[in-house]
Order: structure tokens, then C-alpha cells, then sequence
């Protein structure tokens, strides 16, 4: 097996000429690793696969952790994340936006993020697909950085921000709530789905890759809250919301994204570190099953303040 890539619609590669069926060779797992750091979003299609080899391969990028919500681990794979709609979570995840009722829709966020140590990377498969409905969008956030001009980069290289963990959409800062909806079970406080309640995370505005060494805009709109003392860089509390604003508007730019359509097969990884992610969700009633294997972070890339 020889692997080829072909670009996505800006961001990400596909990787062709895969088959996860094959023996995973130490030369293959060398170049899935090397292609990972490289493009941060990979998709592989058409693989015939089953939650063992799914944890098989996750782990040739690493060791897999298991995620705090503990209610939606698989029971006989611990490894395993369930991403349901259509069953009995559906409720708590249902909102309306614009007057429509829909259900699990995410911004954009990265997992694990109100930890101060994210996971490395995630895989998603697709166990059962919703045509043309449940999209899951990627933002490449070193490209992101890359895109800025200098002065904001240099506005930028020596502040922190701060994440502020919240079950409510509505309280979150700088996400768009113009007519939004929560549902009448939508989560009101981290214990109405299991979630310690975690304090503040803190963030350098760019992080620094620890593997490829790129600069990542450690920016995304979920739970991002304030400028930590943005007197030190010289900017006031309205200037440096304004600041957060305007980078908020630059990750949302669509030169950043790549929104994958699921088919039965496919599997997408990406890189925690350096991609933010979103779900658009499904209509009511409408069935997808995705399960995603986890890979442990084992570097902190921001901190947490002491609980509030
Ligand atoms: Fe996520």
C-alpha cells in the first residue's frame, strides 16, 4: 500500500489508495503520521470496518483516552464515544435556530478545550449516515493563523484568553445567538449531563504546535469568554472584546473549513490541536450513528484557573 492525497475543498486531504483491512506496516503508520501532522484533517472512504479495528488503527497515532462523559461511552468498548441522534439523548440536545427545531448542533469548538490539556486528535466513523443532513464542519487554525495580517500578529503574540465552560448557548459570549432557542430540556448546568463543573481555562492567543511547530490560533467561538488583564498589551476591556470579535469573524471565514457529508464508510481524523470542529446537526427524528475513538493529549497547552 502506497498512500496518494488528494486536496479538500480548502482544508484537509483525502487519503487514497487506503485499506484498513490491510497489515498497518510501520512504513504505513509512519506516512498516516506524517500526512496527519502535514494536513491536520484526514478522510479516508470506503473502509469496511468494525469497532476493534477502529481502536486498532486510532492507536497508530497514539494512545486512546476515554471522554468525561461517561454516559456516552459504549459499554463494551470503553474506547468508543457514541454520537447518537435520533434516540433517547435527542431531547437534551434539541434547540431552535431560526424557528426550526434542530437537533445536536455544535459551534465551533475544540474538544476537551475547557480542560487546559485537549485531546491530540480525534477519529470519526460513520456507523449510520443521514443524507444530506448532520454535516460536521473542520477549520484549520494554523492556516488560520497564517492569514492574519501582521499586526494583529503582533497584537496578539502576548495575550491569553480565557474559556469559561458552559451548558448554556445562550450565556456563551461570542457565539451567534440571534435567534436562538434553547429547548425545553436543554441542559441548564454541567451536572444535567454528568460534567464536573470546570473552572476557566486559559489559553496563549497562539499556541505553538508541539510537534510540527506551527502557530495555531488557539481562537474558537465555544465558550471563549475575555481577554485575561488585556491592560498589559495595552488594550482596554471594550477593545479587547472588539479584538475577540474580529478574530471570532476571521475563524468563521469559509477559506478555513472543510464540511464533510457523510457517507456509510467514511472516517475522518483530525488533529485537536490544530482544528477546530463544528456539528450542524440533524432534523428532528432523523438517525446517524457516529463513533469516535479519542487520542490522549500528553502535553498542556493552556492551564486552569482555580475553581470558581
Ligand atoms: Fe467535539
Amino acid at each position: 500500500m502506497s498512500l496518494t492525497t488528494r486536496r479538500l475543498e480548502n482544508v484537509g486531504v483525502e487519503v487514497l489508495d487506503f485499506d484498513i483491512n490491510e497489515p498497518l506496516t510501520d512504513a504505513i503508520k509512519a506516512d498516516l503520521n506524517s500526512l496527519w501532522n502535514e494536513h491536520a484533517i484526514l478522510l479516508f472512504r470506503g473502509q469496511d470496518i468494525d469497532p476493534h479495528k477502529q481502536i486498532e488503527f486510532s492507536r497508530t497515532f497514539g494512545p486512546l483516552e476515554k471522554h468525561p462523559l461517561a454516559v456516552n461511552r459504549s459499554g463494551e468498548f470503553p474506547e468508543l464515544f457514541v454520537l447518537e441522534n435520533g434516540g433517547p439523548n435527542d431531547k437534551f440536545q434539541t434547540a431552535f435556530y431560526d424557528g426550526n427545531e434542530i437537533v445536536g448542533r455544535l459551534d465551533w469548538h475544540m474538544d476537551l478545550h475547557y480542560t487546559g490539556r485537549p485531546n491530540r486528535g480525534a477519529l470519526l466513523r460513520a456507523v449510520h449516515v443521514a443524507e444530506d443532513d448532520g454535516e460536521t464542519g473542520f477549520g484549520d487554525l494554523a492556516i488560520a493563523y497564517d492569514a492574519l495580517d501582521q499586526g494583529t500578529k503582533d497584537k496578539i503574540a502576548s495575550i491569553e484568553v480565557a474559556y469559561q465552560f458552559n451548558m448554556q448557548r445562550r450565556n456563551m459570549r461570542f457565539v451567534d445567538v440571534k435567534n436562538y432557542e434553547p429547548g425545553p430540556h436543554s441542559p441548564k448546568k454541567p451536572s444535567d449531563m454528568g460534567f464536573p463543573d470546570f473552572a476557566d481555562s486559559i489559553y496563549p492567543a497562539v499556541v505553538t504546535h508541539p510537534i510540527s511547530g506551527r502557530k495555531v490560533l488557539e481562537i474558537v467561538e465555544q465558550f471563549l469568554d475575555r481577554v485575561i488583564e488585556p491592560e498589559r498589551a495595552g488594550l482596554s476591556n471594550e477593545e479587547s472584546d472588539a479584538l475577540l470579535q474580529s478574530l471570532v469573524e476571521h475563524i468563521r471565514k469559509p477559506e478555513f473549513h472543510y464540511f464533510h457529508k457523510w457517507r456509510q464508510g467514511d472516517m475522518v481524523l483530525w488533529d485537536n490541536w490544530r482544528a477546530m470542529h463544528c456539528t450542524k446537526g440533524t432534523r428532528p427524528g432523523v438517525k446517524r450513528l457516529i463513533n469516535r475513538t479519542t487520542i490522549e493529549g500528553d502535553t498542556t497547552l493552556g492551564r486552569q484557573l482555580p475553581a470558581r
